[in-house]
């Protein structure tokens, strides 16, 4: 295991997504909508690096069995507690692989009637994309490997590593 993406460039690429995120929102609240389990950690990170008000929320998506890639089914297994119609909604992913989660729970959020629906992902593997998504801010985007930490997990482990790591 190596690391790719250490803590500190985590932290100050969050705190630009932050400021970029709050000087393109209109006035009013936006929801940020957490993809449980892995996108908790930047959440919790990118709700700070923002000054305008927020608003969170988690929905509960799987895809993966325990292995390394998507077995191509997914499904709801949590909903948000609240309605978001009329709100501006932004979807905040761990990373972007093949694009199915992400274009089943655009597809899910677009029939609850939001004003606008964005998406902020941390990491972007683009090479792996099946599936076209739209994505409006990307922290970083990576090569085609697998990576564990700060909310990535591989059959659960290593969710809690500091820094985004390459598992070999
Ligand atoms: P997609 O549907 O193929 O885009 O998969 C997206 C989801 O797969 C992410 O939200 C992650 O939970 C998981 N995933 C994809 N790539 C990785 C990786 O490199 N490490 C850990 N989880 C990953
Ligand atoms: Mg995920």
């Amino acid at each position: 295991m190596h690391v790719l993406i250490s803590e500190e460039r985590i932290q100050a690429r969050i705190r630009e997504l932050g400021a970029q995120i709050d000087a393109d929102y209109p006035e009013g609240p936006v929801y940020l909508v957490a993809v449980l389990k892995g996108a908790c950690f930047f959440l919790a990170d990118l709700a700070r690096a923002m000054k305008r008000p927020t608003r969170i929320d988690f929905i509960g998506i799987s895809s993966y069995g325990k292995g390394r890639s998507t077995s191509g089914e997914v499904k709801l297994t949590k909903d948000l507690d609240a309605s978001v119609e009329g709100a501006d909604v932004l979807i905040v992913e761990d990373i972007i692989d093949s694009g199915i989660t992400l274009s089943y729970l655009i597809h899910v959020l677009e029939q609850r009637k939001p004003r606008s629906l964005g998406v902020v992902a941390l990491l972007d593997k683009p090479e792996r994309r099946v599936r076209p998504v739209q994505v409006s801010y990307v922290g970083f985007e990576i090569p085609d490997s697998f990576v564990v930490g700060y909310g990535l997990d591989y059959a659960e482990d290593y969710r809690n590593l500091r820094d985004i790591c390459v598992l070999e």
